[in-house]
């Protein structure tokens, strides 16, 4: 596909433009790092709410700023950042409450498959392409609004920490930010991908005593276990659903519940599988656009609380290059989730290894 590079005129205020060298050895350390997130598949599926085709997808990633519009202040070219799925416009209501990450600017209130002016920056053979996320992170080059990028420490290798974008910073959050998992506790992670796993991490950073980790697939638990799991389990070696069998092997169900895979029947099974008096439950996997649940309400009557959160509740342009300083001291290891990292040409078998479950996370090079 030919996405156009974007002259410095065409920029608008507010915008800043992210690149990666695609070919130019003198530039090699300037990479641009993209991981594949299940939230592309879905997107290519045609399952995500709101997207318009054709698109450039690719919601994680790391940059170097290739130059900024009249305006722009948070950034300069030269300097490494994250651009965000999430934004965090720092005027709307929910961005002055302190409590919650939700930016009015987001996708689920505002259209992001073109930029705020209402103009797309892609084009292939003289036809728009759409933005995704205002990001798009599958490609050398892009364009996107100043809210939606945070500036990292330059010492931030790019081809690693272009995971905190969402999938690591997703997980690692719903259970420090959300859950608030207490040390001592017990927690189930539904799905063991790059999400799950990351879920995994945050559990036992917070000091989850027991951490039960659920999939269908058994060549993800040896990673699981690595990252914190104290037991593995799938549910289709179980005898019963999976919910009873959790109940059973923690007495009254687990304090902390996740689903990181996007399956109304696993969200149903993690919120069942949670203390029914004091259990919360966090569903970070999304549903298939205009996909509706049914449950029985009295999951909920007896105190069990179910969640739901976007990027792990940070507020994602102040809290990413903390994360990325947490990074780099060493406090969680993400690069544990790398299991592939291929050239850009690479994107389809990128995408084919996360189909047949090869992969946790694969990180694109340009
Ligand atoms: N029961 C248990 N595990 C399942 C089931 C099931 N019925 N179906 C799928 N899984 C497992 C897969 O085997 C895989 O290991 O869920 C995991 C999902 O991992 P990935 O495909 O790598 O997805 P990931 O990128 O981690 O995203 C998970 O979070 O942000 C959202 O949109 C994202 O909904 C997606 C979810
Ligand atoms: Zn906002
Ligand atoms: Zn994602």
């Amino acid at each position: 596909m030919d996405r156009s590079l974007i002259p410095l005129s065409y920029l608008q205020p507010t915008e800043t433009q992210i690149r990666g060298q695609v070919t130019n050895t003198f530039l090699s350390k300037q990479l641009v790092a993209a991981g594949i997130c299940l939230t592309d598949e879905h997107l290519l599926q045609g399952c995500f709410p709101n997207a318009e085709f054709p698109v450039i997808p690719g919601h994680e990633g790391a940059g170097i700023v290739e130059s900024i519009g009249e305006g722009v202040t948070s950034v300069k070219p030269g300097e490494k950042v994250i651009p965000l799925c999430h934004p965090q416009c720092g005027e709307c209501s929910f961005c002055l409450n302190p409590e919650s990450n939700y930016c009015l600017k987001s996708h689920f209130t505002e259209p992001q498959n073109l930029l705020p002016d209402k103009t797309t920056r892609f084009t292939c053979k003289g036809k728009q392409i759409h933005h995704f996320l205002w990001v798009s992170t599958f490609a050398e080059y892009t364009v996107v609004p100043e809210y939606a990028v945070a500036k990292i420490d330059p010492a931030a290798p790019l081809d690693k920490v272009c995971l905190l974008g969402c999938g690591f910073s997703t997980g690692y959050g719903a259970a420090i930010n959300t859950a608030k998992v207490k040390p001592g506790s017990t927690c189930a992670i539904f799905g063991l991908g790059g999400v799950g796993l990351s879920v995994v991490m945050g559990c036992k950073a917070a000091g989850a005593s027991r951490i039960i980790a659920v999939d269908i697939n058994k060549d993800k638990f040896a990673k699981a276990k690595q990252l914190g799991a104290t037991d593995c389990i799938n549910p289709r070696d179980c005898q019963k659903p999976i919910q009873e069998v959790l109940t059973e092997m923690t007495g009254q169900g687990v304090d902390y519940s996740f689903e990181a895979i996007g399956l109304k029947e696993t969200m149903i099974a993690a919120l069942a599988s949670c203390n029914m008096n004091t259990g919360i439950c966090v569903m970070i996997g999304e549903l298939d656009a205009g996909s509706e649940i049914s449950l029985d309400p009295m999951l909920l009557l007896t105190g069990r609380a179910w969640k739901g959160i976007l990027v792990g509740g940070w507020k994602t342009r102040d809290c990413m290059p903390k994360l990325v300083s947490s990074y780099l001291e060493k406090k969680f290891n993400s690069d544990l989730l790398i299991t592939h990292t291929l050239p850009f040409a690479k994107v389809n078998e990128g995408f084919e290894l996360l189909r047949a479950g090869k992969s946790i996370r694969s990180v694109l090079l340009f």
